[in-house]
């Protein structure tokens, strides 16, 4: 069953019917400031940090699920309704949500009456607006009451939900026109104020919760609006609002535009009164003259599309598959560019105080944006490096408001360090800046230990070989990239923390994932020093990692597969001997990307035992059979019921992995069928059993020892975008970036005849055609630059500002 449809020439999911299976989301702004919201309203708003600045207030773990937001009440003589359908649920005559690039619509009707509105974050400005239109398409006088209501956070979104003996009473508002101002803290420790305003004189308003709403009463009922008329409530302490409220007299056919405003200003330390109690609102208003007329909000919603048009311009398929085409030039970069925005901090499953900027999340959404804004990934890279310490290791996660580590998880996650070196030489690759590595970079946020970036590099790399287990392996930490194995925790008190108690110094624990991983990078370290005239560091770097391949194929070996870890006591883990978690995907994909024992046939018996083991209708799960009961020397991951996240789930995150796996060996087929099942254009037909939104990712799809295979949880913020995005666009059509130019090697699909991708790269423009007359999967006969074969299937690094042909035909 779908809920909606795509609406490619918009870039748009449009949603028809809003009782969605969970709220489907969107995500406004692009840089500074930004909104959650849901195609019913819901969803809060903040500057930068999800946890410090929060604007508006929003209740997780709600009942219902989606309550509370920026919400319309519309009274037309004795009924009420929303455009967005909640908060009210009046049933609509018409509703439509338009999710988009940075934007949502809604558009709605009820009695003759339609409502539109365009809800957006004009690019580089600290505030959201929202264009809401009133048409009476009856043929009598309308006469509307119009309310508008959010409700105020008091900034830290953590203590605005635990700290009520003291939030009750601080709460603080000042109004002037149309604008009410809310400056909770303002007097004392916070240079910072919010203001929600609208472009028309207001016939009353509210600001305090309970007058508004009543004591007992839910959004759907506030007691003003079921009196049609507002009580022009000044809140002192308790629950700060705001609500507008206008009268508006509509002929027929007339229309009415309203421009609302929902702010964040900052002012210096010694202008913060324009005089005793009362703020200096010269910024806020500034803002609003910004955005008051629609022409001006038109305007600037025409630059955000162009932003977007640009921005997406850069990478476009055309394979006659429309599912496929919407994932690569649509859906999936926008949801890359929201999670290197967002890393795992605000969603509807990230509650935005918990888990900040990751230092192997950030690294790998990189792999997904940086060829749309080159320069703000180079600042990331320096953002992520500067929280490392001088022998590799690092702080696991840090806030983006402070952008310092967050010494309450701490580090020693082994794998951390090494996806630096990834999202390194990949911005090299795409923008051929290796000044990068000569940039300054603090060790632990602290300017006097800066070394160039590359020596961070470096301190990536030896982290590994400093921390080898027994095996020659690496020692695995707290956890590597899974965070549920946790093997040198055991834990029997439920109070504590997975991932912060390691109550084992243990140096026995070794990873086969990062073993597998150490090689990938490390070879690409090997090629970086050799690219850069470091011949020496190059040769005793490629020691280290010839030994770990030879430590994989003495240790790692299972006889059909690679094994996943050695535990505490230096027992297997993910071998046939093991009675549950016989064999897990993570150690499959990086050796077989690796290439570890190609020769011997291991990685092609890998995969097959992949396909075997742990293919399933709707992915690749994570271990099988998955764990029935509580292995306490594993840690987390057997905390999960059966087929559930870490513990035999769909984690989408790491299917990609094995889909790379599949093009190492040629086998295009195979890797585009494992593409399909996860991606979610694909699944849009089951959107009633899949319930997350059928445009983006989600971090998990129940597995099959699951109750309900195919059901999905945890969309938007996960490492699943861009590595889907890495994987489809350079392995599976294969148009990879590298330091002299685009390496041309697709591996798709035999019945494939071809298809088109234009690249924008260095500057100039890459019109591809891959064409495939004998059917194969892999293998490219000819390339043909501007009409002139060339020797190698790389592509050179062509002239700027110009258009170049680049036919592949592959045989
Ligand atoms: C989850 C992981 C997550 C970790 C972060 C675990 O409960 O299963 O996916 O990365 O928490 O703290
Ligand atoms: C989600 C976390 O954000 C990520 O860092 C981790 O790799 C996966 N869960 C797997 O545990």
């Amino acid at each position: 069953m779908k809920y909606g449809h795509f609406d490619d020439t918009n870039r748009e999911y449009v949603i028809t019917n809003p009782k969605t299976p969970y709220p489907w989301i969107n995500y406004l702004g692009n840089e500074d400031f930004f909104s959650l919201t849901s195609n019913t309203g819901g969803g809060y708003t903040f500057y930068k940090d999800a946890k410090f600045r929060r604007l508006t207030r929003y209740r997780y773990n709600n009942v219902p699920v989606d309550n509370g937001g920026k919400y319309f009440y519309i009274k037309d003589g004795d009924t009420t309704w929303s455009p967005g359908w909640k908060p009210v649920k009046t049933e609509l005559d018409s509703y439509e949500c338009r999710h988009g690039m940075s934007y949502t619509k809604f558009k709605s009707s009820k009695n003759g009456v339609e409502a539109q509105i365009l809800q957006f974050i004009p690019l580089g400005f600290w505030g959201e607006i929202q264009k809401v239109s009133l048409k009476n398409s009856s043929s009598k006088p309308k006469k509307l009451k119009l309310f508008s209501f959010i409700e105020w956070c008091l900034w830290n979104a953590e203590d605005d939900m635990t700290n009520f003996q003291r939030n009750f009473s601080t709460g603080e508002v000042e109004i002037e026109d149309s604008t009410i101002y809310h400056k909770t803290e303002f007097k004392e420790r916070r240079n910072h104020y919010a203001f929600y305003a609208v472009n028309a004189p207001i016939d009353g308003y509210d600001t305090d919760r309970e007058s508004f709403l009543g004591l007992y009463n839910d959004f759907d009922s506030p007691d003003v609006v079921n009196e049609g008329a507002p009580k022009n409530t000044i809140a002192h302490g308790w629950s700060p609002i705001a609500s507008h409220y206008i009268e508006i007299e509509l002929k027929p056919g007339e229309q009415r535009d309203f421009i609302f405003m929902l702010g964040y200003v900052e002012v210096e330390k010694d202008d913060k009164w324009e005089r005793k109690g009362i703020i200096n609102k010269k910024p806020a208003k500034a803002m609003i003259s910004k955005f008051d007329t629609v022409e001006k909000v038109d305007a600037a919603y025409e630059a955000l599309r162009e932003y977007w048009d640009r921005l997406l311009g850069k990478i476009n398929i055309d394979s006659g598959d429309d599912r496929l085409d919407r994932m690569v030039n649509i859906w999936n970069q926008y949801q890359c560019m929201v999670t290197f925005n967002m890393s795992r901090s605000a969603s509807f499953f990230e509650s935005g105080i918990g888990r900040g900027m990751g230092f192997r999340d950030s690294n790998q959404d990189l792999i997904g944006f940086v060829h749309q804004i080159p320069e703000r990934a180079r600042e990331r890279i320096f953002d992520i490096a500067s929280t490392q310490f001088e022998d590799g290791s690092c702080y696991h996660q840090y806030q983006p408001l402070t952008k310092k580590g967050n010494s309450a998880v701490g580090g020693d996650f082994n794998d951390d360090p090494l996806w630096l070196i990834l999202s390194t030489t990949e911005y090299i690759k795409e923008t051929g800046d290796f000044s990068l590595l000569d940039e300054m970079v603090p060790f632990d946020n602290d300017a006097s230990r800066a070394k160039p970036h590359f020596e961070h590099l470096k301190a990536s790399f030896y982290h590994v070989v400093n921390n080898l287990g027994p095996h020659g392996l690496p020692l695995i930490g707290r956890a590597d990239w899974n965070d549920c194995l946790n093997l040198n925790c055991f834990s029997d008190d439920p109070n504590e923390s997975f991932q912060t108690t390691g109550n084992k110094k243990g140096k026995t624990a070794e990873s086969l994932m990062i073993a597998g991983l150490f090689v990938v990078y490390g070879k690409e370290y090997v090629k970086l020093c050799k690219r850069i005239g470091n011949g020496k560091e190059a040769q005793e770097a490629e020691k280290h990692v010839n030994n770990m391949i030879e430590a994989v194929k003495a240790h790692g070996w299972d006889g059909d597969w690679y094994l996943r870890a050695y535990d505490f006591f230096g027992n297997k883990i993910g071998s046939d001997e093991n009675e549950e978690g016989k064999i897990f995907i993570e150690s499959q994909g990086w050796c077989t990307m690796a290439e570890i024992g190609m020769d011997e046939g291991m990685v092609e018996k890998s995969l097959n035992a992949v396909k075997k083991h742990l293919d399933c209708e709707y992915g690749i799960v994570l271990n099988s059979p998955a764990f029935t009961k509580y292995h306490i020397e594993y840690g987390e991951i057997s905390t999960y019921p059966a087929g559930y996240k870490e513990n035999g789930g769909i984690f989408c995150h790491n299917n990609p992995w094995i889909m790379i796996g599949e093009t190492v060996l040629g086998r295009g087929d195979q890797a585009y069928e494992y593409y399909t099942k996860i991606a979610p254009s694909f699944l849009e037909d089951i959107s009633e059993l899949h319930k997350v939104e059928p445009y983006v990712y989600c971090q998990m799809i129940a597995g099959k020892e699951a109750f309900k295979p195919g059901e999905a949880k945890n969309s938007w913020l996960s490492g699943t975008a861009s590595w889907n995005f890495f994987a489809i666009t350079q392995y599976i059509l294969g148009v990879k970036t590298d330091y002299d130019g685009l390496v041309i090697d697709p591996c798709i699909p035999s019945k494939w005849n071809g298809f088109k991708m234009k690249r924008e790269f260095r500057g100039a423009v890459y019109d591809i055609e891959v064409q495939n007359p004998d059917h194969v999967s892999k293998g490219v006969k000819t390339v043909l630059v501007n009409g002139s074969a060339i020797e190698s299937n790389v592509v050179p690094i062509l002239e700027k500002g110009k258009a170049h042909s680049v036919t592949v035909i592959m045989g």
